[in-house]
């Protein structure tokens, strides 16, 4: 069953929050806010002929970020069904979540060894280069 609007944006809320106590309390305590400046993962989107570049928490998920900043990424559902977010890691694939069963389903095995990914199943834990071919989504 699909999840309400509602539902979801309680979801990315406390998803968020969840982000942002890891990063304040990771391993041996709380960073300053100095630190935590110094530490954001930095994002980079190129998209057409844009380039878009931006920092986000730990944890933080990538459709939702750029999505908060009209940053125009393609998508549809935000739950890995329908494909519409699919992007392509240049740099910094460690630095995201591991792949989710939907991005195993919907990307083909040629598309996964390219990089591709669902922007609305990626969370960030590090610096990243994102680049979107809009003719290959849906
Ligand atoms: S928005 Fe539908 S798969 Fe990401």
């Amino acid at each position: 069953m699909e999840p309400e609007p509602e539902q979801q944006r309680i979801g990315y809320q406390i998803d968020r929050a969840i982000a942002v106590c890891h990063h304040r309390t990771r391993g041996d305590g709380f960073l300053s806010w100095e630190e935590e400046l110094e530490e954001l993962p930095r994002v980079k989107i190129e998209l057409a002929d844009q380039s878009y570049e931006f920092e986000v928490y730990d944890g933080a998920n990538l459709l939702l970020e750029a999505a908060s900043r009209s940053i125009p990424l393609p998508f549809q559902c935000t739950t890995g069904r329908c494909g519409t977010c699919r992007v392509h890691v240049q740099e910094g694939m460690e630095n995201l979540s591991d792949y989710t069963d939907s991005e195993l389903y919907r990307l083909g095995d040629e598309e996964l060894v390219q990089g591709g990914r669902l922007a609305c199943q990626l969370f960030v834990y590090g610096d990243v280069r994102i680049s979107v071919n809009s003719e290959k989504s849906e």
